[in-house]
């Protein structure tokens, strides 16, 4: 790992020449408390009550400060004008790729994404035609489905089996599900909301599936840079040639270096060069491939050589998430964690509590006062879940689980 605050630590020809201004190595306050109010944040929008919001997936503590500080240097510059990507962005996320993930993808293969459901909303419009299926693998990050059917494709759901305690994905079901109006398969990976970085055979088995079918694989990888415990997060377009073929990767440094506010911090890699051309010109006719300037800042700034911010983000998750599996382990109050291989968001199996989703839902919002997510809400296999979103001071966490222990009491 390089050292915090020298200029090694950025892409060759950045605007960031030197790393001055950027915070040394470690100290980083995870426990602080952050006022958000006056934001706009939609998290707290929905927490009027003094209710703690443990739902959308953004995290309340400070952006990486080596990041905050790219952008307070390029708007000292004072000026705004439309700006072009330069290759730099294109040789940092190539770089970041190799290093973080292990995938060597070249830099033709990636594209600018304006934001990863933007992007794979613009996949859907270039490679599918209006009453095409599109498969997805409930429970799952609900805005799959929900843009699926506002442009007017068919959402198949191919859940995911529980078995035993762990998911696995269905490739039998997969198999069953395909017709002739079969187009797309969306993959999520690191996977939203079960916590699963799928493994290699896994991968390259959907990926030979898929092409056999002539189907396109969407995998959004939004979740990857936040593997955790040792787990790697396996870019799908890495595992085999077929995957290569058939595949597109949205990602991008959103998620890791709570960015979500900046929108439009995403790229796509994707290997297969007619395919790649093709989304990008749908990008250009729909003028999608301009991304902001302070974008273009935040992304070089996130995906440096240093990762000292990103690791110790990473084991204070964790710590939270031990909390959480603590706790309920403590306390019999008939709730079961999924430990998340990846990510802030946890998944809590409250099916022994014999609610009805509505009652769940009231339970845990009317009178705990802690917003999760509705585990419904991600389809099939998600009732008598919720998501809780552990990304918090370890102060505000433990504050929420008393509520909760209050209320099951
Ligand atoms: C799996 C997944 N994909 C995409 C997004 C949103 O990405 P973006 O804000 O870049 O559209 C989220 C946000 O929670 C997510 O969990």
């Amino acid at each position: 790992m390089a050292a915090a605050g020298t200029a090694a630590c950025l892409p060759a020809g950045s605007l960031l020449q030197a790393c001055s201004e950027a915070p040394a190595t470690g100290g980083w306050d995870f426990d602080e408390i952050i006022d958000r109010s006056g934001t706009w944040s939609i998290k707290y929008g929905r927490a009027s009550g003094g209710e703690i919001p443990l739902w959308i997936a953004d995290m309340d503590f400070r952006t990486d400060p080596y990041v905050s500080a790219a952008l307070r240097r390029r708007l000292e510059r004072d000026i705004m004008g439309y700006t072009s990507l330069p290759e730099t962005f294109f040789e940092a996320i190539a770089a970041w790729e190799g290093r973080i993930h292990g995938y060597a993808t070249g830099r033709d293969c990636i594209g600018y994404a304006p934001g990863v459901i933007t992007g794979i909303n613009q996949a859907y419009l270039t490679f599918t035609e209006p009453g095409d299926k599109i498969i997805v693998q409930p429970p799952v990050y609900d805005h799959f489905k929900l843009y699926i059917e506002r442009l007017g494709r068919v959402a198949v759901d191919n859940p995911l089996l529980l078995e035993n305690g762990r998911y696995r994905m269905d490739l039998e079901g997969l198999e069953r599900l395909i017709d002739s109006k079969t187009r797309m398969l969306v993959l999520c990976n690191p996977h939203n909301p079960v916590g699963i970085c799928w493994d290699k055979e896994t991968l390259t088995a959907l990926a030979s599936l898929c092409e056999r079918h002539g189907i396109i694989v969407v995998s959004d990888e939004i979740h990857g840079d936040l593997a955790l415990w040792g787990h790697r997060h396996i870019p799908f377009c890495s595992v085999s040639e077929a995957a290569a073929r058939v595949g597109m990767i949205f990602a991008g440094p959103t998620k890791a270096f709570n960015l979500a506010g900046l929108s439009g911090t995403a790229y796509c890699i994707i290997p297969d060069a007619a395919k790649r051309e093709k989304y990008l010109g749908t990008l250009r006719s729909a003028k999608l491939s301009e991304p902001s300037v302070m974008t273009i800042e935040a992304v070089l700034a996130a995906y440096r050589e240093d990762t000292a911010w990103l690791d110790s983000l990473k084991d204070y998750l964790q710590g939270n998430i031990r909390q959480v599996e603590q706790f309920f382990a403590d306390e019999p109050l008939g709730i079961v964690p999924f430990r998340p291989q990846a990510s802030f968001l946890v998944w809590l199996d409250c099916r022994a509590l014999g609610l009805s989703q509505p009652e769940l839902m009231d339970l845990f919002i009317r009178k705990a006062r802690v917003i999760p997510s509705d585990g419904a809400g991600y389809g099939p296999g998600g009732e008598g879940f919720v998501r809780l979103n552990i990304g918090c001071p370890a102060s505000v966490l433990d504050d929420a689980l008393q509520r909760i222990r209050r209320a099951l009491d």
